[in-house]
C-alpha cells in the first residue's frame, strides 16, 4: 500500500478582515500584540478552549467543531520564536518556558524556530520544546520525523506562516476570519501572491463568530 505523506497544516489561524494575524507591540501583557485578543474571540467561547483550561461548558457548534478538527491527526508542531514567548535576542537563561504554564496544550514534540540555540525543554503532558536554528526545512524534517506518519501543525506566528507559504511548503491552511479591523500589526498577506504560489480556496464556512476559509494547494 502506498504510504500517505504527512501534511503540513495551519489550523485555526485567526486573521482580521484587513489581514492581520497579530496586533502590534507584543509583550507580556499582550501575547497577541495590542488588540490581538479580538482575533481569538471566536475561540475563547468554544468547548475546546474551556476543556484546555480545565473548565466545564463552552459552546459547541461550528467554531468548536472546526477547532476540534484542527487538533486531530497531529503528531508534532512547529512554532516561531515569538509565538513561544516575548523574549528576544539570546536567551538570558532557561526561565521562559512558553505562555502556557507547566502543561502546554501540545502534548507532542514542538519545534521552535529561532536563531538562538537552547537545550530542549520537557514539559508535563508530553510536550517537549526543541529549539531549531537551522531554518524552516530542518524544522519541517525534524517535525515530520517526530510526527511518526501523522501531520505536522504549524502553529504560527505570522512571520513563520509567511515563510513556509513563500517556500510552498504548507499543504493546508485554515483561516478563521474575524470581522474586526486591526489597522496595524503583523500582516499575513503583504507581498505574498497566494495564487502564484499555487493555492486555491477549497471551502468557506460561516461559523458563529468567524468565517472559516480553507486553502489548499491546487492539484
Ligand atoms: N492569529 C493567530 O491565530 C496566531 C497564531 C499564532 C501566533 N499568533 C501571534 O503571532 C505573533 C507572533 O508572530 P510573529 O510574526 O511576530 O513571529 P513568529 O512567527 O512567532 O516568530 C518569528 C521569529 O521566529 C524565529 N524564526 C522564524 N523563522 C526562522 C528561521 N528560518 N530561522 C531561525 N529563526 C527563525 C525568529 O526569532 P529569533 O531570530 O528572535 O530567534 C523570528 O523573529 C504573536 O503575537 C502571536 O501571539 C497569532
Amino acid at each position: 500500500m502506498a504510504e500517505t505523506k504527512s501534511k503540513l497544516r495551519v489550523q485555526s489561524f485567526a486573521v482580521s478582515l484587513d489581514g492581520y494575524g497579530a496586533g502590534p507591540n507584543q509583550d507580556l501583557q499582550n501575547p497577541l500584540g495590542v488588540r490581538g485578543l479580538e482575533l481569538m474571540e471566536w475561540f475563547f467561547h468554544s468547548r475546546v478552549w474551556c476543556k484546555m483550561h480545565g473548565q466545564d461548558g463552552g459552546e459547541t457548534g461550528i467554531d468548536n467543531e472546526i477547532t476540534e478538527q484542527g487538533f486531530a491527526g497531529i503528531g508534532a508542531w512547529i512554532l516561531g520564536r515569538n509565538m513561544f514567548g516575548p523574549v528576544r535576542g539570546p536567551w538570558p537563561d532557561d526561565s521562559w518556558k512558553g505562555w502556557w504554564g507547566d502543561e502546554p496544550p501540545y502534548h507532542t514534540a514542538v519545534f521552535v524556530l529561532t536563531h538562538y540555540p537552547r537545550a530542549p525543554l520537557k514539559m508535563a503532558g508530553g510536550t517537549e520544546f526543541h529549539f531549531v536554528t537551522e531554518g524552516i526545512h530542518a524544522a519541517l524534517e525534524q517535525a515530520t520525523a517526530a510526527a511518526g506518519g501523522l501531520d505536522v501543525r504549524l502553529g504560527g506566528g505570522v512571520a513563520t506562516v509567511r515563510e513556509y507559504l513563500r517556500a510552498g511548503l504548507i499543504d493546508e491552511l485554515h483561516l478563521a476570519i474575524r470581522p474586526v479591523l486591526l489597522g496595524s500589526g503583523e500582516h499575513l498577506w503583504n507581498d505574498i501572491d497566494m495564487h502564484a504560489l499555487g493555492y486555491e480556496c477549497a471551502k468557506s464556512v460561516a461559523g458563529e463568530r468567524a468565517t472559516h476559509v480553507f486553502l489548499r494547494k491546487r492539484a
